[in-house]
């Protein structure tokens, strides 16, 4: 039996379909290379000495979808197919909606057209918009300041639907914080197209001389020195827990969410002195006025993780600095 992961050649997807092969699982992926390329399929099995079968696919395919289902035995699905800029999601919600949410509900459907119920989902801490506290659990009050939030927040409410509609579902929602770092080879890592839009791809862009100066977005915060304050996470530890989560989806129905998170929160400051640390090189910077609906502080609390999945981060900010800044030499200019 096979694992399917939706947006499997991405940052995210790339490194959970390693950590899937490197536990002699089988998998079947699917992309559309709309935010990745097809060299990252060579580089995970360079790493995992193992092909995956692929699929050139959209998820908004309904057609292709069923192919899929009907060619390969799927028992699970691990879904991180997305569009993921917060800022572009606020000028073309309508894409936003119908290529996440649409295509969701086209994987759903599939999926219980192929009799496949288990369920991993990639969320993101943005469904508690501004946090009112931190850190935050779980149970916290949900709300969406932009349209990429409103559409995670509406898959979930889908999914918690359909559990309760039928307890053959079982579904994990994961409710990532800041994912950053590469894998130790240096082989994949995020690879973002154009100006990064987030703090570590464009710190590293710095050091490696491809961006001037980093802007730092505020720091009249009420934070440590001023400025805004996340949960940063290494993308290996956080595709563990994805093993984690498909390990309980597996024996156990229901809809359950979970944070996906270290517990401690870092300054935007402590991240560039953590990052010259690591790389040797002098991230230069200057003090932009706040970004629009950013936070001041917002971290996890992971206990309810590590009781129910097992699952706890193991990398501290310095490997996740390091291993990011191995990937930025290994390539300058990206993947693509
Ligand atoms: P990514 O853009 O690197 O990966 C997403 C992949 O999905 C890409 O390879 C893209 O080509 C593919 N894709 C998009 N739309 C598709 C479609 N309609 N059909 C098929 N493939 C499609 O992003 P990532 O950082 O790896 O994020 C993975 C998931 O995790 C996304 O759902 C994202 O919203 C979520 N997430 C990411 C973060 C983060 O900071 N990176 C935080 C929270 C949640
Ligand atoms: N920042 C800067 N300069 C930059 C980029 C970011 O100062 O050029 C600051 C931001 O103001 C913030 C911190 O760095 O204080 C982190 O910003 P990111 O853009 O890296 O991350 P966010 O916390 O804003 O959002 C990310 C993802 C969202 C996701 C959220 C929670 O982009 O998709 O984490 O998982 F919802």
């Amino acid at each position: 039996m096979s694992v399917l992961v939706t947006g499997g050649t991405g940052y995210i997807g790339s490194h959970v379909c390693v950590e899937l092969l490197n536990a002699g699982r089988d998998i079947v992926v699917i992309d559309n290379f709309s935010n990745s390329s097809p060299k990252v399929l060579e580089r995970i099995t360079e790493i995992t000495k193992k092909e995956p079968k692929f699929y050139e696919a959209d998820i908004l395919d309904e057609a292709a979808l069923d192919k899929i289902f009907s060619e390969n035995k799927i028992d699970s699905v691990i879904h991180l197919a997305g569009l993921k800029a917060v800022g572009e999601s606020v000028q073309k919600p309508l894409e936003y909606y119908e290529n996440n949410v649409t295509g969701s509900l086209h994987l759903f459907c599939a999926m219980r057209k192929a009799g496949v119920y288990n369920m991993v989902f990639s969320s993101s801490a943005c469904v508690y918009g501004i946090p009112k506290r931190v850190p935050i659990v779980e149970t916290d009050p949900l709300h969406t300041i932009n349209p990429y939030g409103g559409t995670k927040l509406t898959i979930e409410r889908i999914l918690e639907d359909l559990a309760v509609s039928d307890s053959k579902w079982h579904i994990s929602l994961l409710r990532y914080f800041n994912p950053i770092g590469a894998h130790e080879s240096g082989l994949i890592g995020e690879d973002p197209n154009g100006i990064p839009n987030n703090l570590l791809p464009y710190v590293a862009q710095v050091a490696v001389g491809r961006l001037p100066y980093l802007n730092v977005f505020g720091n009249d915060y009420d934070t440590v020195d001023g400025t805004g304050v996340r949960d940063y996470i290494h993308v290996v530890d956080l595709a563990k827990g994805h093993l984690k989560a498909l390990d309980k989806v597996e024996k156990t129905p229901g809809c359950s969410a979970y944070n996906l998170g270290t517990g401690t929160g870092y300054s935007v400051l402590q991240i560039v002195a953590a990052f010259e640390k690591a790389s040797g090189k002098k991230v230069a910077y200057q003090i932009a006025p706040r970004r629009a609906g950013d936070a001041a502080t917002c971290y996890a609390d992971p206990s309810k993780a590590a009781k129910e999945l097992g699952w706890k981060a193991e990398f501290g900010i310095e490997k996740m600095c390091e291993d990011l800044w191995n990937f930025t030499q290994k390539n300058p200019n990206g993947i693509r």
